[in-house]
């Protein structure tokens, strides 16, 4: 078995800390740790047995593999503050955790030697608790296949599972995270504004809302998207899109949405061999 790098650990937030817990129970050694915020960094290094730097370029020189656990914005001024006070560094390694960054955005740790690349754990970090990554996915982007085995050693000792981004298409995945992570919160604001239109009250609203939406997950969780499809688009109900349609005339955000998605849904209906002609019809109509 390949031996496990010694880790180390730039910005002692939500992600940082929970890795780095996980990590030091799997076997990993924590080397250092540091933070802008002395009392979190304490705290961390502490759990898990680190040392505590006064700067990142100080874990990164003490680490094999450094994960820069800090928010999206700082990283690429962490990195440069980095780049800028190391010699040159190869053999060593850096990663951050950003879903949206890619590893381009570690250019100049590259150029000092270090094997840059990004490692993404699908999963809402509160802070509150070090949940478990079983079965959680983890975007790994890595040109050097030493680190890719390294990263992969990760995710593979945490449970989790890998997903392998190809150069250049970090936004690609991004994108799809958020139509399936972000947007159906703001389906739910819509649906929401509109039975409030309505006279129904907060606490009815979550009662009918919240279990259609887990219903319809719980099936996704079984079921090809065609056949989790539920509603009027996928009985080829057109009757029903153009009341919908009617309706929503005085509310342009709702029904651009609807005949948006409505279209979109249309190519499930065929998958499940439903007649999508007239359906097609009366959304573009509408
Ligand atoms: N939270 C999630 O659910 C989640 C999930 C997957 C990936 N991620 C990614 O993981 C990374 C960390 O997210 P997080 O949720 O752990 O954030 P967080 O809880 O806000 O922690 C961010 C850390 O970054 C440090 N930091 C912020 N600004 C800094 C600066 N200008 N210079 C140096 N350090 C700075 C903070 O340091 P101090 O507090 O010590 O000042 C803190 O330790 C981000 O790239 C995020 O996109 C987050």
């Amino acid at each position: 078995m390949t031996p496990l790098p010694t880790i180390g650990i730039i910005g002692a937030g939500r992600v940082g800390s929970a890795l780095g817990r996980l990590m030091a129970g799997l076997g990993y050694r924590l080397a250092a740790v540091a933070s802008r915020d002395a009392a979190a960094a304490a705290a961390l290094a502490a759990a898990v047995d680190a040392q505590v730097c006064a700067s990142p370029a100080d874990v990164v020189q003490r680490a094999e593999l450094t994960l820069l656990t800090v928010s999206d914005d700082a990283i690429d001024s962490t990195a440069a503050t980095i780049a800028s006070t190391l010699g040159y560094e190869a053999g060593r390694a850096i990663v951050h955790t950003s879903g949206s960054r890619d590893a381009t955005t570690l250019r100049s740790l590259a150029e000092r030697g270090l094997r840059v690349g990004s490692l993404h754990p699908v999963y809402p970090f509160t802070g509150n608790v070090v949940p478990s990554l079983v079965g959680v996915a983890f975007a790994i982007e890595a040109e050097d296949a030493a680190l890719k085995a390294q990263l992969t050693q990760i995710v593979a000792a945490l449970e989790g599972v890998p997903i392998y981004i190809p150069p250049g298409k970090k936004a690609h995945y991004h994108a799809a995270l958020v139509f399936a992570g972000n947007f159906p919160v703001v389906l739910y604001g819509l649906a929401e504004r509109l039975l409030t239109q309505m006279g129904v009250e907060d606490a009815t609203i979550r009662v009918a809302l919240l279990p259609l939406m887990q219903g319809t997950l719980d099936n996704l969780r079984v079921q090809p998207p065609a056949a989790a499809l539920p509603g009027p688009i996928s009985r080829g109900d057109a009757g029903t899109l153009a009341a919908h349609l009617r309706v929503l005339a005085d509310d342009e955000e709702a029904r651009a949405l609807y005949r948006a998605l409505a279209l979109a849904a249309l190519p499930l209906a065929e998958a499940r061999g439903v007649e999508t002609a007239a359906m097609r019809a009366t959304i573009e109509a509408g």
